[in-house]
């Protein structure tokens, strides 16, 4: 996801289909408007999230123009050459074939960065050995269009199954064993031809969805919740309004995790709020009723977030945190019950 901090216009390059809440909630939280949702190629190891984030942003679905058939869906086809505007920045295309015929390189305006897709791994480079792939084609576009970037330029690549994120061109010019080091046309080809690779696990589910922009046949789309509007933040939690929450006292177990002292607070609770506190609650897990989602509250919504948590890990798997705690309820005047002292 890259933003321009002056607009808040941004892009989002190969997001995935079942990590869409997460990379929504991002937007949500650094307040950024998503211009277009652009894949680096058409992937076969995963589904794409494009099309669910032009279902939930308006943004607009990128890749290149150069598949056949074209893939369903895309309103802004790319080519070698075009620019991707996103606020007062860029990115600029370059056609990197040879993974896949319609593979881009998304470079940065200022050549600080490069989104390589599959093209250039670091230390490897993406197979071609299938759809359309050609390791001839491959070596020509890192070599010509990839190693022709400046050598500080930070190489993005869309996959790593070590979990490294970065490397640079300088770095894969230098070190990369399939074509770096003056590894010339023969090397890179006949090493490629030669890797013997299991054929990829998804690609019978993930190539035709990712030929719909990976809009579901079957309308399945990761939602936080089916009982309430519940929202799911970048940092994992699900989370629910107060104001929601006080119209539908009826439907909801609401589980306050404070502790007793804190109830004599001028907050007051939550009427028909559940009170056990969070140190508590894993050995009391069995007095809370299962026939509601459980909404869990506490002064300021963090401890409740952990009871979140630990309530999903027991198996509870309708509740939420409520968003501000008593904090937030009571600076929107929702209805409170005040406890005299001693009861
Ligand atoms: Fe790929």
């Amino acid at each position: 996801m890259l933003g321009d901090p002056r607009t808040r216009r941004a892009v989002i390059i190969d997001t995935v289909f079942e990590q869409h809440l997460r990379d929504r909630a991002l937007l949500g939280e650094l307040d950024l408007r998503l211009v277009a949702a652009v894949d680096t190629h058409c992937h076969a190891d995963h589904v794409t999230g494009a099309w669910m984030m032009q279902q939930s942003t308006g943004c607009r679905i990128a890749i290149s123009r150069r598949y056949r058939p074209p893939i369903q869906g895309v309103d802004l086809p790319l080519d070698h050459g075009d620019h991707i505007p996103f606020g007062g920045r860029h990115l600029e295309v370059r056609a990197t074939p040879g993974h896949t015929d319609g593979c881009m390189t998304l470079v940065l305006d200022d050549g600080s960065m490069a989104f390589t897709g599959d093209a250039l791994l670091i230390r490897g480079a993406g197979r071609c050995d299938f759809q359309h792939g050609s390791a001839h084609t491959l070596y020509r576009s890192i070599t010509q269009q990839i190693f022709s970037l400046p050598d500080s330029c930070l190489v993005f690549p869309a996959h790593d199954y070590s979990g490294r994120t970065m490397s640079s061109v300088a770095e894969e010019k230098a070190h990369n064993p399939r074509i770096g080091g003056g590894a010339d046309e023969r090397d890179f080809v006949g090493f490629m031809e030669n890797l013997d690779l299991p054929h990829p696990k998804h690609i019978d589910v993930a190539l035709p969805a990712n030929l719909r922009s990976g809009q579901p046949v079957d309308g399945k789309v990761p939602r936080p919740a089916d009982w309430g509007p519940v929202r799911q933040t970048y940092g994992g939690l699900l989370e629910v309004e107060p104001e929601w929450v006080a119209d539908h006292l009826q439907q909801v177990h609401v589980l306050d995790v404070r502790q007793p002292e804190e109830m004599q607070e001028s907050l007051g609770r939550i009427v028909n709020s559940q009170l056990i506190p969070l140190n508590e609650l894993k050995a009391r897990l069995s007095e809370i009723p299962r026939d509601k989602p459980v909404v869990a509250v506490c002064h300021a919504g963090m401890r409740s977030g952990q009871a979140t948590v630990i309530l999903r890990s027991a198996g509870l798997e309708r509740t939420a945190n409520l968003r501000g705690g008593m904090l937030l309820w009571s600076q929107l005047a929702l209805p409170t019950q005040r406890q005299r002292s001693g009861t």
